[in-house]
């Protein structure tokens, strides 16, 4: 496919919100995570604390998203690379 469009982390980082779109990384990818807030098993409050960052320190603490079903669906969201 096309490459993806090249953000930095400042860009990412003021899309933290539903209004500004909530984007999330992990590792250099970028990923718009805004319609998925609705269908999250763990409810939107807790993606929202991720929003405009990494999820890495997050799912280090809720290990269950470390499964292929959770990356594949996260790939899903993708729009962009570090
Ligand atoms: C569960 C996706 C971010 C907390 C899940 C599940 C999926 C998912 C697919 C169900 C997993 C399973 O049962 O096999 C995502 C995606 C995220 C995200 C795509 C990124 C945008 C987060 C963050 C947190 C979090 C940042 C915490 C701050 C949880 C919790 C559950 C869960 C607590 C368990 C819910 C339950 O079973 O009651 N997530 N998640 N998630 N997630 Fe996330």
């Amino acid at each position: 496919g096309p490459p993806f469009p090249v953000f930095t982390r400042q860009e990412v980082a003021r899309h933290h919100s539903e209004a500004d779109r909530v984007w999330v990384t992990y590792g250099s990818d970028v990923f718009d995570v805004t319609d998925f807030l609705e269908l999250h098993p763990g409810g939107k409050s807790k993606i929202l604390l991720a929003a405009g960052g990494a999820l890495e320190p997050f799912w280090a603490l809720y290990a269950m998203h470390k499964q292929e079903h959770v990356l594949e669906l996260l790939q899903g969201y993708k729009v962009g690379e570090l």
